[in-house]
């Protein structure tokens, strides 16, 4: 190859991204083709740059806007504006955030995105979390994406919310309806 062609193959590739998936192939389970799959995971790539940080603002607009949740929490006694900088609240943050990040990570295999979604919703029915509070966490979710990102990762990440979140209160229905 000329050293001309191997310059423009280098700026080409440096210019258009170099996979952004498919639209026409959605999965049967999920929905999600692709493309919002790609979307999903390269915005997410950017929140993960700093995982403790995002996670804070997560959890700070959440409690921000429903602040009954912070209730459920170890952290309760602890003012919201010293949140952020409370070690017990980033640790939590942090767990948060690599759960979720779990989840991204399992967007290409369906089975396990499945199970880990509805142990998430099981795993919660002992810590007195009902679907409104998913609900309500998933709608804080796409405000804050909604900052941060495009408009066709938000779009993508709406979509991925949706179907996750509809797996995570089967988990959370189902764990109630065995103890009742
Ligand atoms: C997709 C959504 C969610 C994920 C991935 C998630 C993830 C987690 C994880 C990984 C833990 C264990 C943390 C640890 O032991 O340090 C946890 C604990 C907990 N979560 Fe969630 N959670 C979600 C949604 C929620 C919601 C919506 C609420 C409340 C409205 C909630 C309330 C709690 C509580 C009260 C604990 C126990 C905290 C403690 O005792 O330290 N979670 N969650």
């Amino acid at each position: 190859m000329s050293n001309f062609r191997k310059t423009m193959g280098t700026i080409v590739s440096y210019i258009l991204p170099t996979n952004t998936g498919r639209t026409d192939d959605p999965n049967p389970v999920t929905t999600l083709t692709s493309r919002d799959r790609y979307l999903v995971k390269t915005s997410w790539a950017k929140l993960m740059k700093n995982p403790t940080d995002s996670g804070v603002a997560l959890l700070s607009l959440f409690f921000q806007k429903y602040p009954e949740y912070v209730e459920l929490f170890p952290f309760k006694d602890i003012p919201a504006s010293e949140f952020s900088s409370n070690t017990r609240f980033r640790a939590h943050a942090n767990s948060v955030i690599y759960a979720l990040s779990s989840v991204v990570d399992a967007l290409n295999d369906t089975d396990l995105l499945i199970q880990i979604l509805t142990k998430t919703g099981s795993t919660h029915v002992s810590r007195n979390v009902t679907p409104d509070g998913f609900n309500h966490l998933k709608e804080s979710a796409i405000e804050l994406f909604s900052a941060l990102f495009k408009n066709d990762e938000v779009e993508a990440w709406k979509k991925t919310l949706n179907v996750a979140f509809s797996v995570i209160l089967k988990g959370l229905e189902n764990e109630q309806n065995t103890k009742a």
